[in-house]
């Protein structure tokens, strides 16, 4: 970084520039196109006459409040465009964060067509810097990567539909070459959206660097009319000087504080069985039972019934679509299965795809155009299904109906794990030629309001996100969610890497983790018991094995486990979380939470293969008060593969 401040063109300098002066360099918290820059902007706008020339001039700042907490709006205008625009800085004092975003209105009486709307620019001083950014794939989210930011743009998006497993809408920024973990500048954000988004880090003429972050611009276009406004998502910004710990911890109290629904926020995550690894798509009520039965004598408090209840739902070939109780699998009724595991004294969960049909289903039968489809051209089927076009009332409408039932018709169910199993293609809709590059958002509004409906006619339903895995896990669907599945990939060893990512950017009471059979049914490796739930243990633990099987030692381990969870969990749910030593493939890592008082603490310190005794046996503890004395409470030491014999 320059300590020069000549360096970097000051606001005055931009006051003096003349008028047709390129403006190249200049920190902008919002470039758009029509200024005489060629930064990456944020927004471009054209008129009815097709010019895409916008110039603001400014009209206002505002100071108001929103629930106790200081909103800077800044309101902007383009009287010839008819264009009025007000960046929102929402300031989040107590986790030292604000939330960016604009709200972009028609002031004018000619329709506008918005062509990229992005929520806020980043720009940083001239300087060194590497951009570090999350990527995956199914069963491999999360993984953390760092590159330098060198002349040209580096770009991080998605253009799936959802977040997606590839790229996850969270970034930082780091001098070049700084890696601690617990020190450091750190710039960072996060985008709370839950459909494609693009990031775009530029390094300037003068090695500024420009970051515009918001709704994927590509394919996106909205025909604002006169009156009509559109709000964009907020970008989450913040700076640490604690690494990447420290701007992890920030985004963590935000979730907790600010962004998870209010009526659970607080609510300890129930420990979790789900029924998909031990018995798929063959769920029959008695074997069900049988597994919750065992559940409950584990210590088990929520029992997930995953895919399979519903439709012609035999295998992933139909049933989507129709969210109705399959008779011949469940011969009592949905109410009698939820009540039974009432009375077992768990809570009742269940699984839906609310997003997705089967052209074998009654749903499509009846409405084949509510699937996103162009016309003349073959739809393209991932798992066998079609994605429905969500940005349409009548189909949020219909989606929403079905859940309603689902929920009210059978006694009271607690839990609602909404799944999201496919890539949108051919993401047409034909009967709206003016709309079709709006699904993109209006899809994600839809979503986000049946969420929203649901929770406040249904306030103690808990619902679980999920998009195959971590395909949408991101900080809009947190909005609306209480938790998330982050990854398909239960093995242990991986899931460490999975969940060290995740940490960066999601706090620990949304990192829903199972531990299943070996050899795993992913990656067919095996790991002893106590090490898989030692792993599962970092954030929500669930089990997700075929418990019927478990041998009576197995059994009586998880019981032990269970109780051990139910004491640490306040901690391990709540409290501070520092990664001491990070994951790798092969040695040691350990990770510390601690109390939001300081009084307690839980480690959980592991050696990933390599050679027996050869692991790191100490680590520096964080965050813990200095004066008082700690008492040790417990001490359990498992190895990471299977020992000889
Ligand atoms: C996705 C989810 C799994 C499971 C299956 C069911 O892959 O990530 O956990 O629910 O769908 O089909």
């Amino acid at each position: 970084m320059s300590d020069n401040p000549a360096d970097y063109p000051s606001v005055s300098a931009w006051n003096r520039r003349s008028e047709r002066e390129f403006v190249d360099g200049f920190p902008l918290a919002y470039p758009v196109f029509g200024e005489a820059s060629f930064k990456e902007p944020c927004l471009v706008v054209s008129g009815s006459d097709g010019s895409r020339v916008v110039r603001l001039e400014f009209v206002e700042d505002r100071l108001r409040e929103v629930d106790g907490r200081p909103v800077l709006d800044l309101v902007f205008r383009d009287d010839l465009l008819g264009l009025s625009i007000e960046h929102r800085f929402a300031v989040f004092a107590e986790q030292d964060l604000i939330a960016r975003s604009v709200v972009l209105q028609n002031a004018g009486s000619e329709v506008l067509t918005l062509e990229r709307a992005l929520s806020a620019a980043i720009p940083l001083p001239p300087g060194e810097y590497d951009a570090w950014t999350l990527h995956g794939q199914w069963g491999r989210e999360f993984g953390l990567f760092s590159r330098p930011l060198l002349p040209a743009k580096f770009v991080t998006e998605s253009r799936r539909g959802t977040s997606s497993h590839e790229a996850h809408p969270w970034f930082a920024v780091r001098p070049r070459g700084e890696t601690a973990e617990h020190s450091g500048s750190v710039w960072f954000g996060s985008l709370a959206w839950s459909g494609n988004w693009q990031a775009a880090f530029e390094v300037e003429r003068n090695d500024a660097v420009n970051i515009v972050v918001g709704i994927q611009p590509f394919d996106f276009g909205w025909r604002l009319a006169p009156g009509e406004q559109l709000a964009t998502p907020e970008l989450l910004v913040g700076y640490s000087e604690e690494g990447l710990g420290g701007a992890s911890r920030q985004l963590h109290q935000y979730e907790a504080q600010v962004q998870l629904p209010e009526n659970h926020r607080e609510r300890l995550r129930p420990v979790l069985y789900n029924s998909w690894e031990a018995t798929g798509f063959d769920v029959r009520a008695e074997q069900q039972l049988a597994l919750a039965r065992r559940a409950a004598e584990l210590g088990i408090e929520l029992f997930v019934v995953d895919d399979g209840w519903f439709g012609a739902r035999d295998n992933d070939r139909a049933g989507l679509g129709d969210w109705t109780v399959n008779p011949s699998k469940l011969p009592g009724g949905l109410r009698s299965l939820v009540d039974e595991i009432h009375k077992l004294g768990m809570q009742f969960g269940i699984w839906v795809e609310p997003e997705m049909v089967n052209p074998d289903s009654d749903l499509y039968r009846a409405h084949p155009d509510w699937a996103y489809h162009a016309n003349g051209r073959e739809s393209t089927f991932g798992r066998n299904q079609l994605v429905l076009n969500f940005a349409r009332p009548d189909v949020q409408a219909a989606m929403y109906e079905q859940l309603r039932n689902l929920l009210k018709d059978h006694g009271r169910i607690d839990f609602l794990k909404w799944d999201h199993n496919r890539n949108w293609t051919e993401v047409g809709w034909p009967e709206e030629p003016d709309r079709q590059r709006e699904v993109w958002v209006r899809h994600v509004q839809g979503v986000y309001d049946v969420h929203a409906r649901l929770r406040s006619e249904f306030p103690w339903l808990m619902i679980e996100a999920c998009a195959g895995g971590g395909g949408r896990s991101d900080l809009g669907i947190l909005r609306w969610a209480d938790q998330v599945w982050i990854s398909d990939n239960t093995d242990a060893a991986d899931r460490l890497q999975i969940q060290y990512g995740y940490s960066r950017a999601h706090s620990p009471r949304t990192m829903v983790c199972w531990v299943t059979d070996v050899p795993n049914q992913q990656t067919g490796r095996i790991a002893p018991l106590e090490f898989r739930f030692h792993v599962a243990m970092q954030g929500v633990l669930g089990i997700g094995g075929d418990i019927g099987e478990w041998s009576a030692t197995d059994l009586a381990i998880a019981r032990r486990m269970i109780e051990q969870y139910k004491q640490l969990r306040p901690v391990v749910q709540h409290g501070r979380q520092y990664w001491l030593v990070p994951p790798a493939a092969v040695g040691p890592c350990a990770v510390q939470y601690v109390s939001a008082a300081g009084d307690a603490s839980v480690v959980f310190m592991y050696q990933v293969r390599g050679i027996r005794g050869a692991g790191a046996r100490r680590a520096r503890l964080r965050g813990l008060n200095a004066a008082p004395r700690y008492r040790r409470d417990g001490w359990a030491v498992e190895r990471a593969e299977r020992r000889k014999g």
